[in-house]
């Protein structure tokens, strides 16, 4: 059933993020919001029609003789803005870390606590018993609260499980979850996540299951739409990545990857990958070289920026975001939501962060959260910008200036999510 039209007005500032430019926003356009003021956004069949002032929508001929059909809100001069796009996230797992947590407050480092057995490696325990129904419902809660806090649309990736089938299991937890919740899932296949304990010293023969079995498994099922690798010391080589890019290419997928998190990439590895497999983001990257930057520039790959992990993990430095953007590269911000590095849902939380220690300017840290995050989904044609023609996903903050929705950190300023046209919460 269509919803039926929704008008929303007397919307104190309207972030429509529209641009002329095409592709990623970069440099002096990433804080380019085109804000309306006083605006008005109309919704029908779940897209957007119009966006403009509340005075001029309220003399649109169509509206005055449909007015009793229309359900309205009015926002009371609060902001609204494309709902959150949060490009990075590692739904599916059953547990928080507590061990993992009290000893880097004890003073280990994550590496450290990965090699004695705590780490990813330590969840999979949990997903690999789970029952798919238990899991189901596990990313089902987080895509509600996710909601709650303005996010829209979300990619979901799997890890935990890393065996053939506990990989497929958490992508159909996924799969499931994203049919009974009204926002937009994006699965990603994060076979390449470590590599699992029965595979210890012998981590050829895991790339060689996940090339061989588990990429051409999941893009039977069609149960994701990127291959994801963690490609980092202690986890997979560049070679090894280069492999599971290549099979996930052959099956149709498109890839992205986690990189420069613990330590720089080989020298011209980002280089190389970025003509060779067009990723659509590289994510973390708090090691990279100047002429990585300067290749990024060139290119529409994202880096995507995840600070609710290096907040989490206690960390003095943070991605050089200044350094990237003023460079040219497209960036965005996602919240890595995950049990070891990332336990945060909050869009807005990781754009605080973004803004005081990644000095981003809360218009930048919009757009990198809103039509950045889309073209690393690649779903800037329907998401991430309120146009005509767009999905009709926004979200409403209890604040008067946008600037405030990073201001306010640790708190949930977000009262009203539209999802497709519909009111969610
Ligand atoms: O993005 N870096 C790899 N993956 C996650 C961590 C996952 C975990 O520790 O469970 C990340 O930070
Ligand atoms: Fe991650």
């Amino acid at each position: 059933m269509k919803p039926a039209p929704l008008l929303l007005i007397n919307i104190g500032q309207l972030l429509t993020l529209r641009s002329t430019q095409s592709g990623p926003r970069r440099g002096p356009s990433l804080s380019e919001l085109n804000v309306i003021e006083s605006g008005a956004v109309l919704c029908l069949a779940g897209k957007i029609v119009s966006v403009g002032t509340t005075k001029d929508a309220l003399r649109d001929p169509w509206l005055k003789k449909n007015r009793k059909k229309v359900t309205e809100i009015e926002c009371g001069s609060r902001v609204v803005l494309p709902g959150f796009v949060d490009s990075h996230t590692h739904p599916v797992f059953m547990q928080p870390r507590l061990i993992d947590f009290e000893k880097r407050i004890a003073g280990a480092g994550y590496e450290e606590i990965a090699e004695a057995g705590g780490g990813i490696r330590s969840s999979l325990d949990a997903v690999r018993k789970a029952s798919q129904a238990a899991l189901t419902q596990r990313v089902l809660d987080v895509f509600r609260d996710l909601a709650k806090h303005g996010t829209t649309t979300v990619e979901a990736k799997s890890g935990y499980g890393l065996s053939l089938e506990s990989e497929l299991k958490s992508l159909e937890a996924i799969r499931t979850a994203a049919n009974q919740w009204p926002g937009t899932v994006v699965p990603t296949f994060l076979g390449a996540h470590v590599v699992p304990p029965e595979y210890r010293g012998r981590s050829q023969n895991y790339v060689e299951i996940v090339c061989k079995e588990m990429i051409p498994a999941v893009a039977k099922r069609k149960l994701a739409k990127f291959v994801d690798v963690f490609c980092d010391r202690g986890a997979f080589s560049e070679i090894e990545c280069s492999r599971i890019f290549g099979a996930a290419l052959e099956h149709g997928f498109s890839v992205r990857a986690h990189l420069g998190q613990l330590s720089s990439p080989r020298e011209g590895f980002i280089e190389s990958t970025l003509e060779c497999c067009q990723p659509a983001s590289f994510d973390h990257m708090d090691h990279v070289r100047d002429e990585e930057v300067a290749a990024l520039a060139k290119h529409d790959t994202v880096v995507t920026f995840v600070p609710g992990a290096n907040y989490f993990l206690g960390l003095e430095k943070y991605p050089p975001a200044r350094r990237l953007i003023d460079s040219g590269v497209a960036v965005a911000l996602a919240t890595d939501y995950n049990p070891g590095t990332s336990p945060t849902i909050s869009m807005s939380m990781v754009m605080s962060l973004a803004c005081t220690h990644m000095k981003m300017s809360p218009a930048e840290a919009i757009a990198a959260a809103t039509i950045n995050g889309a073209f690393a989904l690649g779903m800037a044609d329907h998401k991430g910008s309120l146009e005509p023609g767009k999905d009709a996903d926004m979200t409403v903050f209890d604040v008067r200036n946008y600037k405030e929705i990073p201001y306010w950190f640790g708190v949930n300023r977000c009262v009203q999510t539209i999802i497709g046209g519909v009111a969610s919460t």
